[in-house]
């Protein structure tokens, strides 16, 4: 499986009640009578999936994750459910074997896939014509002071050499742009738009190793990544605080 990072589940589901609240803003715009088949696309650790399981009663949710660690902890805190499929796939390469969901929801994950046209082109062949896509993720200008402080320690000793020609694993993306690659993967009604969203952590080494600096310090051995880490959040002023702009995304699969 080709996805851009592996992550800590469990480190990941006991920190993200600021990630939560922002994926019950957007589940909150899904238009559910309680009864479908909804695809959560990137589910990570369940928290946000667990909000949906309680929306459809007589429904069914189909979680997607490409971390075997976030599925285990998916696993561990949503159990067996009879309405609940919890997969372990790649967006990119996404066969539910001919289920066409109601609606599809995806919070915190299309920045982290480089191809969004084929991203949102496998999405819209597990969609019934008509379903609703509601979403969002890093857009255009997310996390730029992480960003910052992160590029100037990578350029110092004894970090430099592991990130030589790295240009990073976001693809925050402009509304209109991502607007374009929505139409050309087979959506319509689309709206995007960007909206800021800083958080300030309780721990932000940890917020910073398990979430926003993953990929980093895979690129580095295991005795550099507590110190890339710490070096970052030293650089940031106090309080820490993480400059999330997210992009909202709404539209409808198109007829084919
Ligand atoms: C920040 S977490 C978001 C988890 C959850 N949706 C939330 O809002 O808390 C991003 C998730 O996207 C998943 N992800 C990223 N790229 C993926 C891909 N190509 N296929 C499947 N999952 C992917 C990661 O494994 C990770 O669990």
């Amino acid at each position: 499986m080709a996805v851009t990072r592996d992550w800590d589940g469990g480190s990941y589901d006991r920190i993200s009640a600021p990630m939560l609240a922002m994926g019950l803003d957007v589940l909150d715009r899904l238009h559910l009578r309680g009864d479908e088949v909804v695809l959560d696309a990137g589910c990570g650790s369940g928290r946000v999936a667990e909000a949906l399981l309680h929306r459809l009663p007589r429904g069914r949710v189909i979680a997607v994750d490409g971390s075997a660690s976030m599925i285990d902890a998916a696993r561990a805190r949503l159990g067996m459910h009879s309405n609940l499929e919890l997969v372990h796939a790649d967006l990119m390469h996404l066969d539910l074997g001919g289920v066409e969901c109601d609606a599809v929801l995806s919070t915190a994950t299309f920045h982290w896939v480089p191809d969004h046209v084929g991203m949102l082109g496998c999405l819209r062949g597990a969609m019934r014509t008509g379903a609703q896509l509601a979403a969002q993720c890093g857009g255009f200008g997310n996390i730029d002071a992480v960003h910052r402080a992160a590029a100037v320690v990578a350029l110092r000793t004894p970090f430099a050499h592991s990130f030589a020609g790295w240009v990073g694993p976001w693809n925050f993306r402009r509304p209109e742009d991502m607007a374009d690659d929505l139409r050309a993967a087979g959506f319509d009604d689309v709206r995007c738009r960007l909206v800021p969203r800083p958080v300030v952590p309780d721990d932000p080494v940890e917020w910073f190793r398990t979430i926003v600096l993953g990929s980093h310090i895979e690129r580095l051995p295991d005795d550099l990544r507590d110190p890339f880490v710490r070096a970052v959040v030293d650089l940031m002023p106090a309080p820490v605080t993480v400059d999330y702009v997210r992009l909202d995304i709404d539209a409808v699969a198109a007829a084919t």
